[in-house]
């Protein structure tokens, strides 16, 4: 029997970021792996290149705190599969059908509905801490202008949500896998190449100081992009700085 773990939440009203408050808190405190750091309003929310801001009171901005030593330093992409699949099948769940923007943007018809930052800590050449922030658009119905259009669980089911039982109905999917991690590595990679946006479908990509048409084929097990460019059919092994999606 897999052993799930339980999450220990911590609430609060406001926060800058809950990936920092939850880093402070680990310098601190002796936290429980699936420690949780929830806020209904978050101010300075940080996201992969930039802000990630949210409206208050209305969505989901929390942070999880994992101890996977069982995973070494290049096994960090598991991660990556592991939260992008966990919310892919949360949403699955909730009757919707969203794809995975590598490395970590979940989209539902490209818009960008979920947003991930994962921040890790070594020691030994293994993963010491693993802290996973997480937005989620629930009942927000007006974005501003991004880059890549947003929508929300209300926006997209035209009803409204109760955030704590969405957070712990999230936390059950995500722990759950997380428990079979060890053992499902494969499974998590096959089904988060499933579920990739673009896949198979010829785009425009910037790849360095180039733009190029390519074909996504997968991601590797390192969780490097390998795109094909359509030109030389070369397949390039892509990292988030290499590489921008121009759709
Ligand atoms: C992105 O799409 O660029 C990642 C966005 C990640 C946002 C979440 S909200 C909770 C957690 N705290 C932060 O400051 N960022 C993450």
């Amino acid at each position: 029997m897999l052993r799930v773990l339980s999450p220990t939440i911590y609430r609060y009203k406001q926060l800058k970021s809950t990936n920092d408050s939850l880093k402070e808190m680990r310098k601190e405190l002796s936290l429980s792996e699936a420690s949780v750091v929830v806020c209904d309003d978050q101010t300075g929310g940080r996201g992969v290149d930039g802000a990630w801001i949210s409206e208050s009171e209305k969505n989901l901005t929390f942070s999880i705190l994992l101890n996977p030593n069982f995973l070494k330093v290049e096994d960090q992409a598991d991660l990556n599969f592991l939260v992008s699949v966990s919310i892919v099948e949360y949403l699955d769940f909730k009757g919707l059908n969203p794809s995975i923007k590598w490395p970590n943007d979940i989209l539902i018809d490209g818009k960008k509905i979920a947003g991930v930052l994962v921040e890790n800590t070594f020691e030994n050449k293994v993963i010491r801490d693993s802290i996973i922030g997480i937005g989620l658009n629930v009942n927000q119905l007006n974005f501003g202008e991004f880059r890549r259009q947003a929508t929300s669980l209300a926006t997209e089911t035209n009803r409204a949500f109760n955030l704590q039982e969405e957070l712990d109905l999230f936390l059950k999917i995500i722990l759950k896998n997380y428990s079979a991690l060890p053992f499902n590595k494969k499974s998590l990679r096959t089904k988060y190449i499933d579920r990739l946006y673009l896949k198979g479908i010829q785009s425009r990509f910037q790849v360095q100081d180039e733009i190029i048409d390519g074909v996504i084929q997968g991601v590797s097990s390192f969780g490097l992009l390998q795109l094909q460019n359509k030109t030389t059919n070369e397949i390039l092994n892509l990292d988030l700085k290499e590489v921008k999606y121009l759709i």
